[in-house]
Parts: C-alpha cells; sequence; structure tokens
C-alpha cells in the first residue's frame, strides 16, 4: 500500500492537548494547501459532539494558525465527529460506517500509549483496518520490551510499510537538513570524522515546565520523552555513512546502523535531573522519580567514530528554549598551535530560529599574534509558507512515503539503549528551574570545552 494515498483520516484523541495544538492547524493548512480533500473523523471518548469539536477546531486554528474563515468553511465541510469508549466495539462500528466507501483510510492514534492495544484489537474485529494505514505517536512503547510487544500486534493486523511511527522531528526541515548540508557540502566530508571531529553536543533545552502534561509526563520523563526519539533521530543525521540512494530504507538503513554501533551506555554516562517544584505539579505522584533533565555521553564504535565522545542534553525549566548542536574540531599541531585560543566549530540551530555557523579563528586586532573565533553564519531566510513539521508528517503519511518516519528496527535498538536508565534505580539530582541543570552534571557528564548554553535573542521561529 506504499504509495497509495489515503482516501479518508480517522483521529483519536480528537478533544486532546495534541490535537488542540498540533493536529487541528495541521490539518487545517493541508486543507488550505489542497493536501487533504478526504473525508475527517474526528474520534473521542466522552460527552462530544461534532458542533463541540467544530467549535474546539476553530479555537485552536485561531490560537495556532492563521484562520481564514473560507478555508476553516472548507475544512469543517470535511469533519466528521465519532464519540466512545474505545473498548466497545459499537464505537468502531459507528467509524466503520463514518468511512462510508472509503477503502485505504488512515487511522491516527493521537493518544496516551495505553490505548493503542484496545484500538489495534478493534480496528481489526470491526473492519477499519482493512487496506488501511495506522499512524502512532510517540514514544512508540514505553521501553524495549513493550516496543517489541506492541509492534508485534501491530504486524499482526498491519503490514509494516502500513505503520507510520510519528516523531515529528522528522519532520523539521532544519532537523533534515543537517544530512542535506553534510554530504552536500564536498568540503565537510573529508573533515567528518575522528581524525578532525573532537566532540559532538545536542542540546535541547525549554525554559516551561510540564505546563499541564502531568499525567503524560510523569510517567514518561525526558529519557522517553525527547531523547529516545527526537534527539537520537538528531544524532543519526549527524553521524551516518552516506545512504547508497535516497529511498526512505536506504536512509532508515543507516540510522539503524548508527544506533547498533553505539557502545552500552555505563551508569556515568547517564545523569538525570528533576526541577525543584516538579512534585508540586499537577498529576504528578508524590515522591516521583521522574526526570526532567538528562545528559548523556555516547560513543559510536564505527570506524569514523571511535574515540569521539557525544554528548546530550534535553531539560525542562532551563534559561531558554533553543535546540542547538555544536560540533567541535579538534585542533591540528602546528607551529600556530600555542595562538589557536579555541576550536573551530560548526553550530546548528534547529529552533527557535534556524542558523548554520562556522566558527573559525581570525587575527585579533592589535600588533599581537593573537586569535579571536568569529563565526560566518549561513542562515536561511525564513519562508512564510512553511509546512510546519506535523503538517509534514501528515502529508507524508496519507500519500504514504514513509521517510520521516521512524522504523521498527531504529525504534528498538534506540529502547535497547536507554532501557537500564529509564528506571527510578538511577539516582535524579535536583535543580533549580531557571538554570542549566543539576551542578552535579558538569563534574560527572562535561564535554572537552564545555557545555554549549546557547543564549536565545531571536523572535522568530522557522519549524
Ligand atoms: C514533544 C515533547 O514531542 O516535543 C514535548 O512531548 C516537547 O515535551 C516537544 O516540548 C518539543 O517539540 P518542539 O517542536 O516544540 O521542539
Amino acid at each position: 500500500m506504499a504509495q497509495v494515498s489515503s482516501d479518508a483520516l480517522v483521529f483519536y484523541g480528537a478533544t486532546g492537548d495534541l490535537a488542540f495544538k498540533k493536529i487541528f492547524p495541521a490539518l487545517y493548512l493541508m486543507v488550505k494547501r489542497g493536501h487533504l480533500q478526504v473525508p475527517i473523523i474526528g474520534v473521542a471518548r466522552g460527552d462530544y459532539d461534532l458542533e463541540k469539536l467544530k467549535q474546539r477546531a476553530k479555537e485552536s486554528i485561531q490560537k495556532y494558525g492563521k484562520f481564514e474563515d473560507p478555508i476553516f468553511e472548507q475544512f469543517i465541510s470535511r469533519l466528521a465527529f465519532v464519540g466512545g469508549d474505545y473498548t466497545d466495539p459499537e464505537t468502531f462500528l459507528r467509524i466503520r460506517q463514518a468511512l462510508g466507501s472509503a477503502k485505504h483510510p488512515t487511522h491516527y492514534l493521537a493518544i496516551p500509549p495505553s490505548l493503542f492495544p484496545s484500538i489495534i484489537q478493534q480496528l481489526d474485529q470491526s473492519g477499519c483496518a482493512k487496506g488501511a494505514r495506522i499512524i502512532v505517536e510517540k514514544p512508540f512503547g514505553t521501553d524495549y520490551a513493550s516496543a517489541k510487544q506492541l509492534n508485534r500486534l501491530l504486524l499482526s493486523k498491519f503490514s509494516e510499510s502500513s505503520v507510520y511511527r510519528i516523531d515529528h522531528y522528522l519532520g523539521k526541515r532544519p532537523v533534515n537538513n543537517l544530512v542535506f548540508f553534510r554530504f552536500v557540502n564536498s568540503l565537510l566530508e573529508p573533515v567528518w570524522n575522528k581524525h578532525h571531529i573532537e566532540s559532538m553536543q545536542i542540546n535541547m533545552a525549554e525554559d516551561f515546565g510540564i505546563q499541564s502534561r502531568g499525567a503524560f509526563y510523569d510517567v514518561t520523563g525526558a529519557i522517553r520523552d525527547v531523547i529516545q526519539n527526537h534527539l537520537f533521530q538528531i544524532l543519526c543525521n549527524l553521524t551516518m555513512e552516506p545512504p547508497k540512494s535516497l529511498d526512505s530504507e536506504s536512509i532508515r538503513d543507516e540510522k539503524v546502523r548508527v544506533l547498533k554501533a553505539i557502545t552500552p551506555l555505563k551508569a556515568q554516562d547517564v545523569v538525570k535531573g528533576q526541577y525543584f517544584g516538579y512534585l508540586q505539579e499537577k498529576a504528578v505522584k508524590e515522591h516521583s522519580k521522574t526526570e526532567t533533565f538528562a545528559a548523556l555521553r555516547l560513543h559510536i564504535n564505527s570506524p569514523r567514530w571511535e574515540g569521539v565522545p557525544f554528548y546530550i542534553r534535553a531539560g525542562k525549566h532551563l534559561p531558554v528554549t533553543c535546540t542547538e548542536i555544536l560540533v567541535r574540531f579538534k585542533h591540528l599541531p602546528s607551529a600556530y598551535s600555542s595562538i589557536a585560543s579555541q576550536p573551530n566549530h560548526i553550530r546548528f540551530r534547529i529552533s527557535p530560529d534556524v542558523t548554520v555557523a562556522f566558527g573559525m579563528l581570525i587575527m585579533a586586532q592589535g600588533e599581537n599574534m593573537a586569535s579571536v573565533l568569529s563565526e560566518v553564519q549561513g542562515n536561511p531566510t525564513p519562508f512564510p509558507n512553511e509546512k510546519d513539521a506535523y503538517e509534514r508528517v501528515l502529508t507524508d503519511a496519507m500519500a504514504g512515503d514513509p521517510t520521516h518516519f521512524a522504523r521498527q528496527d531504529y525504534v528498538e535498538e534506540a529502547w535497547k539503549l536507554v532501557d537500564e536508565y529509564l528506571s527510578a534505580d538511577h539516582p535524579v539530582f535536583d535543580y533549580e528551574p531557571g538554570t542549566w541543570g543539576p551542578e552535579s552534571v558538569n563534574e560527572l557528564i562535561c564535554p572537552p570545552g564545555g557545555w554549549n548554553n546557547p543564549s536565545v535573542t531571536k523572535k522568530e521561529s522557522w519549524k
């Protein structure tokens, strides 16, 4: 069913937070661009109806999109609603009915993972799975064992080519640009290896807490929420070998190779933290040990990367909201070594603004032989009609293109790496909101030259 376009979209969790913030605005833009001309069926539990759903969609698009009456009219003319319990076969019979003559619907599970098994069973029993595609939100499972189990269940009802495991970071152009930039610039490949690169670090800082997502976050934590998926995908883009062609499987094969080559993490390679005040957040368990911050040190055991340390750090309530990568180069021995004050670097900022910067040393002002670091920046011009990450991945899934989705072997390898450190047994250090995490992180895991703490001045965002 790889390249067949879907002829209906059913999304579960239509009244949820994700639908409000991301899915309605994305679907609306798809309608606006003419990329979604099929029935859209919202499904939710509880006391809801189509009128209320339309109102919620309107509020969502007004808040997170660019609301225009005629487009919204088109959008809601496609919208239908089915309410009911996800364990009740009646709900799925109503969905089957609402699908009418659609032969290749896409079912999008934008709901907590605990509900996946019953929905998958019900889709199968009601006939809704026939000819269908399924999109599953991240995290895919909660650890290695549950991801395998979920996959077994999915593959008993759907073929692998019909399963789309969402990681919206794969829909971000600046994340895809990492691979593009590496392989289209011929000057990079000769130096993109252990002989020239000293270290790489990936930082994902958010200056806000868990907001109203306590119930989700407290059973998830930073490693499951963003590291096992978003940040490992970034790591793969930075380190994978050139794919033999640009088809989805060649690219996904290379990513899996990277994960397989990562040396198992030791306890000293993982630092977890929790911000003060987390335990008072709504729906968080008393004495919860869930991490809102994590820092990891990794090594990739491959001819290209042997001996190069990679660092990943992510946290809530840090000083800024910014995702940035810093690649530091080695100093090469020469008569100038003592003057070279700092290493060269390449800095990729993914958000809130997009930058690719090359840090190089130039002669400082004055008569002395001294160097100063200066950056040459390539800032892509923000493109007003740029697709949002969710719009891009949903458009791709509806069209049957799996390139920007995680494959099962990738998901499993990613879980294997972090599995041991998900449990509450690993120590969790406190940190003050508005700081760069627990103080101990700098003693326990510190990149050569220190952590890159990005500062954010620009307000524009380009996702
Ligand atoms: C989500 C996480 O997947 O990504 C959130 O669940 C996080 O906790 C979000 O805030 C960050 O996404 P973005 O696109 O705003 O960087």
